[in-house]
């Protein structure tokens, strides 16, 4: 790539439309122009959890008015975009249909090359739009709602998988623990806050895979065990589990939260010594976790590891780790942006099976 890229990145793979306007240079670091994110959240409380359906009419509904915003708070035209990247899996299907429909809409209509973007790839190049951003090679901890992943970067395009989860992500812990103690979805970010009042030794919790030698996860039995904490204090105090005394909440809390980020502290660690690398990328919505980045940094501080998170707001989903990831694929050239039109979605797709 030599001249300057405008990529407007279209982010919907699951219950956040995120549109973002990233201007790449061939030297020097790309410019987040404008981003603008409209979550979902409180319409899916009600439920629990996601509605697909729901998500994906929603996506419909916002994501014209979030592009006009973008384009307007970055004073350019829509004819100054030269590619339209989307996600393009893993995700909810509908959803993600709508992002791909829209960019490829677009694409064709202002006669512009389009480029589907792995959403993981997007959250592991995100920190390459912070303050501090990585260099390669670096180790990867990918950590979101969905995925808990550690892996060997080389480059863009060049991931190689260490460990991963066997069964439920850290998000999904983080989550279920949240509801359990009367927390509303998806209740990580709230569980991480609640914990700071609380004592994380107070509930001894297990470490699942912890020892195993490997650098696989391991969170379904984290969550039996919080539930059956949880329970054990309602019958303690003869109440509902959600009445406990917000000082018993606090300290589950807290214990939760310990064993989640001491397992994902241990196993970073571990995939750093086994590799020899000594930098640290974190990525995904629990690279929010405040407990997470103090332990992290406190242990890579020890050991002279770099470590490189996500700006904060840029954690969780957003566009602009779409257009980056897009913009980096094609500074890299493993990637073409083409004036194709018939799009596809891959709601499953293994991060190390993008290839080129
Ligand atoms: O990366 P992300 O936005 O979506 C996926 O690609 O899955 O991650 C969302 C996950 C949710 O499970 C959410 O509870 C968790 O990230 N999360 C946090 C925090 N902020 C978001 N978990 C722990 N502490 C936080 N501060
Ligand atoms: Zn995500």
């Amino acid at each position: 790539m030599t001249k300057a890229l405008c990529v407007l990145g279209i982010e919907s793979s699951c219950d956040e439309t995120g549109v973002a306007l990233v201007r790449f240079a061939s030297h020097g670091l790309p410019e987040l122009l404008a981003h603008a994110l409209y979550s979902q959240i409180q319409m899916h409380q009600a439920y629990g959890g996601v509605v697909p359906e729901l998500a994906s009419r929603d996506h419909i509904r916002r994501v014209l008015p979030l592009t006009q915003q973008v384009l307007g708070e970055s004073g350019r035209a829509l004819a100054e975009v030269d590619v339209v990247a989307f996600t393009r899996g893993p995700g909810l299907a509908g959803a993600l249909l709508v992002g791909a429909g829209v960019a490829c809409a677009l694409g064709a209509a202002l006669g512009k090359p389009v480029l589907g973007v792995h959403h993981l790839e997007g959250h592991l190049l995100s920190p390459f739009l912070s303050a501090d951003p990585p260099e390669f090679p670096f180790v990867a901890l990918l950590v979101s709602g969905g995925h808990t992943q550690l892996m060997r970067v080389d480059g863009v395009g060049r991931y190689q998988m260490l460990g991963e989860t066997i069964d439920d992500a850290a998000g999904e812990a983080f989550d279920k623990s949240a509801k359990m103690l009367g927390l509303p979805y998806p209740g990580g970010a709230a569980l991480g806050q609640l914990a700071q009042m609380g004592d994380s030794t107070a509930y001894k919790l297990p470490r699942p895979l912890l020892h195993s030698g490997d650098l696989d996860f391991s969170f379904a039995g984290l969550k039996t065990a919080v539930m059956v904490q949880t329970k054990k204090c309602a019958v303690a105090y003869d109440i509902q589990a959600h009445a406990l005394p917000l000082m018993v909440l606090a300290d589950l809390a807290a214990s939760t939260q310990a064993a989640i980020v001491e397992v994902l502290v241990k196993k970073s660690l571990a995939a750093l010594k086994q590799t020899g690398l000594k930098r640290l990328v974190v990525a995904g919505g629990v690279g929010a976790n405040g407990e997470l980045r103090r332990q992290l940094n406190a242990e890579c501080n020890r050991r002279a590891v770099r470590v490189h998170y996500p700006e904060l707001h840029l954690c969780t989903d957003n566009g602009a780790m779409i257009a980056m990831a897009a913009a980096m694929r094609l500074q890299a050239g493993r990637q073409q942006a083409q004036m194709v039109y018939a799009f596809d979605v891959k709601p499953r797709w293994p991060l190390d099976a993008i290839g080129a």
